[in-house]
């Protein structure tokens, strides 16, 4: 009762921010469109042992205890539907920086869910591992799928219609992406807790949540046109709504440092003297600058540049999750 099994981050153009309900369920508020990436993954171990007492999660070589109410809330729903009671050890690694904004519970919660099922011998589909992943984090949802994907709020109480689905494959628009990195550290904040109070406290939020269908539109509709002016537009718009909207919660959240916003400068330079590039900013202070095939090398000096990066990391767009057993080995 072993598996193990690959999944990408993904980045988020227009994003999810905010919660339908407070349980476990884990409905987003919004819909989501993102980018699954191919050089940022996480490879996640899982074996159900029936001497276990209880799950335990070891990330990156440590135990990770907070983590645990997650991560059991996505086995128990696995573990129901094998009619298998047995605790689990998970062993999990990131080939990036965890829990500093760069998508590292989307990528982890996949590959936990995938993994799992294939440890239990479950056939689920893509579209049940998605539902699945959302509880344990409302990107993971979205990293079940590669190249383009669109992430479902649903309207159904019981979360049966709240899943990711593809838009369009890697292949058909390879975009590229660079990450300035401008720190190492975990967040204050987690996104959970961040869209809580955001939801609970900042008069912005119903502004947020009214914006997401016609940005969700437009989004959807530049990504299947190729449009990527228009997909410009509305991501870096739809990035500042969600910061605005946290920045006015109370206490305010603040999740940039000075090298973002230099970052961002440098971005809207690039595309000034006609590079095409957009940036995307998630809970953290890190930057995305997403640019059209063939131009990231061009984007990556110019951000390695900028003071206050630490590090650029480069992707293309990635697939969904991948599951091998033999392949794949997280110790
Ligand atoms: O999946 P969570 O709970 O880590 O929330 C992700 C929130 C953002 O990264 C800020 C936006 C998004 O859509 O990925």
């Amino acid at each position: 009762m072993k598996a193990a099994a690959r999944a990408r981050a993904n980045i988020a153009l227009v994003k999810y921010w905010g919660k339908a309900d407070d349980g476990p369920l884990n409905i987003p508020a919004v819909g989501s469109i993102s980018i699954t990436l191919d050089a940022l993954w996480s490879d996640t171990e899982v074996q159900f042992d029936e001497f276990l007492a209880t799950d335990e999660l070891t990330l990156n070589g440590q135990r990770r205890p907070e983590q645990h109410d997650r991560v059991r809330r996505c086995l128990d729903l696995l573990r129901a539907r094998a009619g298998v009671e047995h605790a689990a050890r998970i062993t999990s690694r990131n080939n990036f920086p965890t829990g500093a904004g760069l998508a590292s519970s989307a990528s982890g919660y996949a590959a936990l869910t995938a993994a799992a099922a294939a440890a239990l011998n479950l056939k689920p589909t893509a579209r049940e591992l998605s539902i699945v992943a959302r509880q344990g984090s409302g990107s993971a949802a979205r990293s079940v799928f590669g190249g383009f994907v669109e992430m479902r709020t649903g309207t159904r109480p019981d979360g049966s219609d709240s899943y990711a689905e593809a838009l369009m494959p890697a292949e058909a628009w390879p975009l590229e992406l660079v990450v300035a990195l401008t720190t190492r550290d975990e967040k204050q904040v987690s996104s959970r807790a961040g869209m809580t109070r955001s939801a609970a406290t900042s008069p912005y939020f119903p502004a947020w949540v009214a914006r997401n269908q016609p940005d969700l539109k437009q989004g959807r509709e530049a990504i299947l046109n190729r449009d990527f002016e228009s997909l410009a537009d509305v991501a870096e718009r739809n990035c500042l709504c969600m910061h605005g909207a946290a920045m006015a919660a109370r206490p305010p959240l603040l999740y940039w440092n000075g090298a973002t916003i230099a970052c961002l400068e440098a971005v809207r330079e690039l595309r000034r003297t006609g590079v095409p590039v957009f940036f995307t900013i998630d809970a953290g202070p890190q930057l995305k600058a997403v640019c059209a095939p063939g131009e990231s090398e061009a984007v990556r000096e110019a951000l390695t540049d900028v003071p206050g990066v630490l590090d650029v990391l480069q992707s293309g767009l990635g697939p969904g999750i991948e599951t091998d057993p033999g392949r794949w080995s997280a110790q």
